[in-house]
């Protein structure tokens, strides 16, 4: 069950994409520099699919280095910032729990994408089982870059609040972890300037956070070789994020 009114909508996609994009826009060196290392044979495949695609920032980056991208979303506005931002990109508004996969060169998902419970499908490890499926449509060589949050996203017990604003809007927010359920709660007010006037809107997300070394047991029982990343280029994570360079082998 998907609660539509409570994952990126108009507003917070449009925040998202004015003042929170360094994380994808970091990723997207990352993923660049290590497609570029590799050297991998790009006449197999160049797509490179992103999972939560989010408003198409990598898209953008990694489209206009030459790759075919695929982006999916289960949000519509964010879809849609996407559209405009990536125009050489396809996107489709779907979940990677039950989308499949074309063979490509890179499967992606930046920003905490595996953690988000707004399919109703995301239950304890299931994202996990994507793991498979992933490595079956990466042609040998390929690559799946991705970040979890973890226990510890939120740096010490009771809520933690803070805001960020740009010229037209801004964000509050509250998030709290629940360490003995392993989930995370962020409470989001945005305000967006409509004509002279703010609108106000309220998310409410809720996170199920991943210990590093399961992913990385999970990774590896679907056979990829895995490194774990503490940056995306230059962005550093803080403190319960940790990324994954993962590959499946050349043969
Ligand atoms: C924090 S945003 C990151 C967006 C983008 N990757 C970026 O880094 O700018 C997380 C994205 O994951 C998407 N998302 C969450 N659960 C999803 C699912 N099951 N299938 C597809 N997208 C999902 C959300 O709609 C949102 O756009």
């Amino acid at each position: 069950v998907v609660d539509r009114a409570i994952s990126y909508g108009d507003d917070l996609a449009y925040i998202h994409d004015a003042g929170f994009g360094h994380v994808a826009q970091n990723a997207a060196t990352e993923l660049l520099r290590l497609l570029g290392k590799r050297g991998i044979k790009r006449s197999t495949t160049n797509r490179v699919v992103d999972l939560g695609c989010g408003s198409g920032i990598l898209a953008q980056a990694v489209s206009a280095a030459g790759y075919d991208v695929l982006g999916l979303d289960f949000s519509d506005s964010m879809l849609a910032l996407a559209a405009r931002r990536a125009p050489r990109a396809e996107f489709r508004r779907e979940s990677f729990f039950t989308a499949e996969f074309p063979p490509c060169l890179a499967v992606t998902a930046i920003g905490e994408v595996f953690n988000y419970l707004f399919d109703g499908r995301n239950q304890d490890s299931r994202p996990f089982e994507v793991f498979g499926r992933i490595f079956s449509a990466l042609c040998p060589g390929g690559l799946f870059l991705f970040d979890v949050a973890a226990p510890g996203r939120v740096a010490k017990p009771g809520i933690q609040r803070g805001f960020s604003e740009g010229p037209d809007w801004a964000c509050l927010y509250a998030a709290e972890e629940d360490r003995r359920q392993k989930t995370l709660t962020r409470t989001i007010t945005t305000f967006r300037r409509e004509g002279e006037f703010y609108r106000r809107t309220r998310e409410v997300h809720r996170l199920r956070l991943y210990r590093s070394e399961d992913v990385k047991r999970r990774l590896r029982a679907a056979g990829f070789r895995v490194r774990i990343l503490r940056r995306y280029d230059e962005y550093r994570f803080p403190p319960g994020w940790v990324a994954f360079a993962a590959t499946k082998p050349a043969r």
